[in-house]
């Protein structure tokens, strides 16, 4: 599968800008002070839409004329938002039907934003003249290079049940399933009488006795939203692509019930995303060494999974909140500079700080930009001018380089929508995934996300040695026969407890766990238990090592049979009524491995894996690296860049084996190396033809 990418020759950096909220007489200072820390870019315009059509159907562009063109004779160049985020007062006061509606019919009004619902005849209609208005008058402006769709499509609510989302559903499904008894089966209808007769009676899932709706409807449901909203956004993408052939057209955020990735090959030019890592850093946890803001490696690895390479919209510059939630700590200094690279280290090649300056108004007061309100010397715009003056030279050697990985944790789309309601599976995908990434992490050890698609080939899988596919609890025979031929061909697969047992509907398979995938790992499931109440997660004893070490089955046992000669026995359950039952399985299968592990992942059973798969850190040869550092790789074919981040708000210390050059400080390293708190090195490295 081809994916779509950014391809730029120099890297673009700059910032979201907001002519509309500011006089006048600072734009021009604001456009000059940006080229002094050398920015090329800003985003305007994506809540601009009543600047550009007050009233309905009269259009002006005089404040954005000015402000772009004030912008281009700095030499910035522009990113236009489409402003459909915010329709204006006057559109939902006329056309009430434009609203979002919740699952108990509460209507939402003006005061936020994305209240509005994609399925309107009249608002798709609104919104296209508006994007074509927009699109006929910058589609020759010399500082416009692209553009967003929308704003964030999907965050902030992902559900929608206006009485049209209603009608746009009956439609949805009529295209599908064609006639009512194949949804009557699709559905389980039989199932407490929710069989239908008539199209009409058909509706998205709707409040009932409890919050527990036809979890076959729901999953339905979500597959709409996710196709509703791709048809939202290719409504604006073909315009884009009519009137303004020569501008790129792109998107921010990955956000829930929306496949980004056919959004992203179907309309776009590449995804972009707007990076927070500061919301990381509020949460809670009993865990010694949690993530936080690293965890942001694994949403940008998910970026990184639809465009390799990418554009980050909006970079966190400050201190994040709304005024009545929403509430983020200062970046200690040092700290946006670390997260700007980041981005860099997994795959941006264009970045935009959000935002220029703080809002002095509005819900977002308190979500700050580079500039404070006060607009004078401060230290936000300091590290980022330092950024500035460190991608001007090294920028354009990074560009278009590839993150390097040789293994990949696998998710995909049906899972992720059918364990927001399935609390049998869906709290245990974010667990494992967590481990897993985390175990990577802190052993330097670079990790892929793939997405499993329909589209996905047997080159796409064989990218990497080892796949990690945590908990594909649906599992179609045709994603079953993919992943049996990479493992004839050497590859090695690593599924967790509940794979396999559901089909596309999210029905059960009347087949021995882990069905389509049973022959492939070489066994079935025998019995299982949710680990709750009185259950706790029994030790695991590795049938390798005398002593039971503390590792636990976490949150679901599957008690293993083996069924092929072929399959080595790695661990055993050492507690309960299936103690000395497998745990923990490895089949050999053609050229490659299929393991099976029982439970949900944690890190010290991800360890011992790590371990038994003898998986090392690519550098091992040239760095010793501690834990708090994160090592990422980006190469081309002549070069390797060797990210180094140290996420601690200690110095740590790095011990170089040979002598290797540091592009971003400009010095050699060799022996032994500190690297400061926050800090940052990129090594580049000739790659051996
Ligand atoms: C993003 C959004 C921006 C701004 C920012 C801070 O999600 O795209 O418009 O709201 O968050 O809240």
């Amino acid at each position: 599968m081809v994916a779509k990418k950014l391809t730029l020759d120099t890297f673009e950096l700059g910032a979201c800008y907001y002519p509309e909220q500011w006089p006048e007489e600072l734009w021009a200072d604001d456009f000059r002070r940006m080229k002094e820390l050398n920015f090329s870019v800003i985003r305007v315009a994506e809540f601009a839409w009543t600047i550009f059509e007050p009233t309905e159907g009269s259009f002006q562009f005089d404040l954005f004329d000015r402000a772009i063109d004030l912008a281009h004779h700095f030499g910035l160049k522009v990113i236009l938002g489409t402003p459909t985020a915010t329709p204006p007062v006057w559109l939902t006061h006329r056309y009430p039907e434009v609203l979002n509606v919740s699952n108990e019919g509460v209507t939402y009004h003006h005061g936020m934003r994305r209240h509005y619902n994609y399925s309107s005849p009249i608002y798709r209609s609104l919104c296209a003249r508006i994007t074509r208005e927009m699109a006929m008058h910058y589609h020759n402006h010399p500082a416009v290079i692209g553009w967003q769709i929308d704003n964030e499509l999907n965050c902030e609510i992902n559900v929608f049940y206006a009485e049209v989302d209603h009608i746009a559903f009956r439609r949805w499904l009529i295209e599908i399933y064609k006639d009512l008894t194949k949804l009557n089966l699709a559905w389980g209808a039989v199932f407490w009488n929710q069989s239908y007769t008539s199209w009409d009676q058909v509706h998205l899932t709707r409040p009932s006795v409890s919050d527990s709706p036809n979890p076959h409807q729901a999953l339905d449901e979500k597959r709409f939203i996710s196709d509703n909203t791709i048809s939202f956004a290719k409504l604006q993408a073909d315009i884009l692509r009519e009137v303004a052939p020569l501008q790129w057209v792109t998107t921010n955020g990955i956000f829930g019930h929306l496949d980004s990735h056919k959004m992203t090959n179907d309309l776009l030019d590449f995804i972009s995303y707007d990076s927070y890592p500061l919301f990381a850093t509020t949460e809670t946890s009993s865990d010694l060494n949690p993530l936080q803001d690293r965890k942001w490696g694994l949403n940008l690895s998910m970026v990184r999974a639809i465009s390799a390479q990418f554009c980050v919209m909006e970079q966190q510059s400050g201190p994040g909140g709304w005024v009545n939630r929403i509430e983020l700590p200062s970046p200690r200094p040092g700290q946006m500079r670390l997260w700007t690279y980041q981005s860099i280290a997994h795959g941006a090649d264009m970045l935009l700080y959000f935002r220029w300056r703080t809002a002095t108004m509005g819900t977002e007061i308190y979500w700050h930009g580079i500039n404070d309100y006060h607009n004078l010397p401060n230290r936000r715009v300091e590290e980022v001018a330092r950024v500035g003056r460190e991608l001007a030279s090294v920028g354009k050697l990074i560009v278009r380089t590839s993150f390097k990985a040789d293994i990949a944790i696998v998710k995909d789309y049906d899972n992720e929508w059918d364990g927001e309601l399935d609390t049998w599976h869906g709290p245990m995908e974010k667990k494992s995934l967590v481990a897993w990434y985390k175990s990577l992490q802190y052993r330097h050890i670079p990790v892929d996300i793939l997405t499993y698609r329909i589209e996905t080939t047997l080159e796409d899988l064989l990218q990497y040695k080892t796949l990690v596919y945590p908990h594909p609890t649906i599992m179609t025979d045709e994603c079953a026969r993919l992943f049996e031929d990479y493992v004839s061909q050497g590859g090695t697969v690593i599924f967790g407890c509940r794979t396999g047992y559901k089909n596309i509907h999210g029905h059960c398979n009347m087949a021995a766990f882990p069905g389509p995938v049973a022959e492939l790992c070489g066994i079935t499931v025998e019995d299982f238990t949710l680990i709750k109440g009185i259950y706790k997660a029994p030790p695991i004893k590795w049938r390798d090592q005398d002593n039971i070490k503390a590792t636990h089955a976490d949150m679901f046992n599957d008690i293993i049979r083996v069924q092929s000669p072929t399959v080595e026995i790695v661990a055993e359950y050492a507690a309960e009524y299936y103690a000395g039952k497998p745990a923990l399985t490895k089949n050999s299968f053609g050229q490659g491995f299929a393991w099976y592990y029982g439970a949900a992942f944690n890190e010290s059973v991800v360890g011992e894996i790590i371990k038994s798969l003898k998986l090392k850190p690519p550098i091992e040869a040239i760095c010793d690296v501690p834990w708090q550092v994160e090592v990422a790789i980006r190469e081309s074919k002549e070069s390797s860049f060797i990210f180094l981040l140290n996420y601690s708000d200690q110095a740590e210390t790095l011990f170089f084996k040979q002598k290797v050059y540091d592009i971003l400080n400009e010095r050699w390293l060799t022996g032994e190396v500190e690297i400061i708190a926050f800090d940052v090195i990129i090594i580049k490295l000739e790659r051996q033809p």
